[in-house]
């Protein structure tokens, strides 16, 4: 069998974000509604075995590397045992978690003792009003920065923080968040707004570019190319001469980076998603419970990745009807 996954365009795909779960325990503005989304039901979601049944294959064919996602992957039952699975699959060399760290604090050591490597943090504020406003969930301030300083004390490495930025909420951050790199040794990445049928008046209105919030770091000091933690395709980092930690930029508006795109998706319902974007997905849930061969159906997906996004502002057009990033793992 061939062990190296390559698409039609030369990418080599090593990385898998795997959702566990579509639900979560925020709202956060840009993400989903208020009174959340349709929910799958339980018996359409991938039990932990299938999910390490689907990861087997794939690391036979060179899957190297998986990331866990939601919706809030910390709310679906047990998650460490699903990584104790994923980690004894032969291949799998890095195991990370995206997390809005709400429950992290809790569960940091036994994630860390089952086989996560690495966590990314998603933290919009670092003021708990404003945090508890973007995230409409009063109270999670205090969890989130308990589970932040949980993901340090257990030694997760590299440590990511994810900022979404949007004007006249959180832009007059920017550089408080560009100073936490200077102490810290911590990859803050801001990213910008990707349009999704629930925010589209959000993300046309609140529109910040990466480049904008460049430019107002570069007027604090200037700012190097740097490289980032390895293994990333889509972020470009920068560092403030001496400091500890690195500013990434997410520009999947201003700037097309799907050239770089080293991944593939796994929804909590079994569709395979070679792109966050677009309507284009294959099931391998049912043919793995009908205990057919994957192998063609994620050849067949490898083959038919687009070769980029068509996202456009103020349009769910160009994310093929997505409702909300939690859908797909973000
Ligand atoms: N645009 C940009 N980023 C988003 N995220 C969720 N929804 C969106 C969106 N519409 C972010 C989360 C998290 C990461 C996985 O994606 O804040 O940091
Ligand atoms: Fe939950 Fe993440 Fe969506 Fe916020 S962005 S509501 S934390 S899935």
């Amino acid at each position: 069998m061939n062990d190296t996954m390559v698409d039609g365009f030369g990418r080599r795909i090593e990385y898998l974000r795997i959702s566990v779960t579509d639900k979560c325990n925020l709202r956060c503005v840009y993400c989903m509604p208020m009174e959340g989304l349709p929910w799958l039901k339980r018996a359409e979601i991938l039990s932990y075995e299938e999910i390490v049944e689907i990861v087997r294959v794939m690391a036979g064919m060179g899957l190297k590397r998986v990331r866990l996602t939601g919706g809030e992957p910390l709310i679906r039952r047990d998650l460490h045992k699903l990584v104790a699975g994923l980690r004894a699959v032969p291949g799998i060399e890095n195991i990370a978690l995206s997390t809005n760290a709400v429950l992290l604090d809790e569960q940091a050591e036994s994630l860390r003792d089952a086989g996560v490597d690495r966590v990314n943090i998603s933290l919009d504020s670092l003021r708990p009003e404003r945090v508890e406003r973007i995230a409409r969930r009063p109270g999670s301030f205090e969890k989130i920065m308990a589970g932040l300083a949980a993901a340090e004390r257990v030694g997760f490495e590299p440590l990511k923080v994810n900022v979404v930025l949007m004007r006249g909420e959180n832009d007059d951050e920017i550089e408080s968040f560009a100073e936490l790199t200077r102490t810290n040794p911590w990859h803050v990445r801001f990213i910008e707004v990707m349009p999704t049928g629930s925010n589209l008046q959000l993300s046309a209105d609140q529109f910040l570019s990466c480049d904008e919030a460049l430019e107002r770091l570069r007027r604090v000091e200037r700012l190097e190319p740097t490289e980032g933690p390895t293994g990333n395709g889509p972020a470009a980092y920068y560092r403030y001469p001496g400091a500890p930690g690195t500013i990434g930029v997410i520009t999947p508006m201003s700037h097309n980076f799907c050239g770089a795109c080293n991944r593939m998706r796994l929804t909590a319902d079994g569709q395979l998603r070679p792109c966050l974007f677009g309507a284009i997905q294959t099931n391998l849930r049912d043919p793995l419970r009908a205990g057919e061969d994957l192998v063609p159906l994620i050849e067949h997906t490898l083959r038919i990745k687009p070769e980029r996004h068509y996202l456009e502002q103020g349009s769910d057009v160009g994310s093929g009807g997505l409702v909300a990033l939690s859908q797909t793992g973000g």
